[in-house]
C-alpha cells in the first residue's frame, strides 16, 4: 500500500509540515508505504492555458502527477487562506487536472489541516473536497482539522494531546483498508 503524503504550505516552519510528518509516521506504523514530499519539489508557474499549449505541463507539475499517479492513496495536510483552498494548492491541482490519463482520478485521500485559529482549517478542507471529488477523488468522509495549532506539537514535532494522537491514529487505520479495497476495485493492488 503506497501513500503520497504532501503538506500544502512553502513555509519552512509550516504547521501542516509538522502535522502530515505526524500523519506519515502513523501511517507508516501501520504498514504504509509512504512517499513524504516537500510542496517545494513542484514548483510551477500560474496556470496559463497558453504556456500549455505551447510547452506543456512545467516540470513540476508533471512530477506532482508522476508521483501521485504513483501512489494508491493520499494523506493532504492544508492551510486554510480566507477561509478557502492556498492559492499554491488551488494552483497545483489545476495544472495537474490537465495531465493525461489524469492522476488524481481514482485516487483516494485522507485530508488533514491545521490553524492557529478556533476551526483549524475546515472551511477550507470543505472546499478543497469538493474540488477533489470533483476530480474523481475518493475523498475520505472524515477529515482532521486540527485548531490552535501553536500549543498542538511538542519540541520533536509530535501532538502533545495523547486523545488527538489516538483520534488520528484511528482515522489512519480507517483510512487505510478503504484506500486499499479502492485501489484494488481500480485494479491497481499496489
Ligand atoms: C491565513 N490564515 C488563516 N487561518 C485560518 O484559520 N483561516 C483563514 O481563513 C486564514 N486565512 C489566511 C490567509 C492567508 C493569505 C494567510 C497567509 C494565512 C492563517 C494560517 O492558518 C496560518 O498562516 C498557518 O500557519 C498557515 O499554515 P502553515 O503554513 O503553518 O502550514
Amino acid at each position: 500500500m503506497r501513500l503520497f503524503a504532501l503538506a500544502a504550505s512553502l513555509r519552512r516552519d509550516s504547521w501542516n509540515r509538522k502535522l502530515i510528518q505526524v500523519a506519515v509516521d502513523l501511517a507508516r506504523r501501520h504498514g504504509a508505504e509512504v512517499d513524504h514530499a516537500d510542496f517545494r519539489e513542484f514548483d510551477m508557474p500560474l496556470y496559463d492555458a497558453d504556456l500549455q499549449a505551447a510547452q506543456g505541463l512545467p516540470p513540476g507539475a508533471q512530477e506532482l502527477g508522476r508521483r501521485i499517479a504513483a501512489a494508491q492513496g493520499l494523506l493532504l495536510a492544508s492551510p486554510e487562506y480566507n477561509y478557502s483552498i492556498p492559492g499554491p494548492l488551488k494552483n497545483a491541482i489545476d495544472w495537474v487536472s490537465r495531465a493525461r490519463p489524469m492522476p488524481l482520478r481514482g485516487r483516494s485521500a485522507l485530508l488533514l489541516a491545521t490553524s492557529n485559529g478556533q476551526f483549524g482549517g475546515v472551511r477550507g478542507l470543505l472546499q478543497l473536497r469538493l474540488v477533489l471529488e470533483g476530480l474523481g477523488v475518493h475523498v475520505y468522509p472524515d477529515m482532521f482539522p486540527l485548531p490552535q495549532a501553536a500549543q498542538q506539537f511538542d519540541d520533536t514535532g509530535g501532538l502533545r494531546d495523547p486523545e488527538r494522537l489516538a483520534r488520528l491514529e484511528k482515522l489512519i487505520e480507517g483510512y487505510l483498508p478503504v484506500a486499499r479495497a479502492l485501489a484494488q476495485a481500480a485494479g491497481d493492488g499496489g
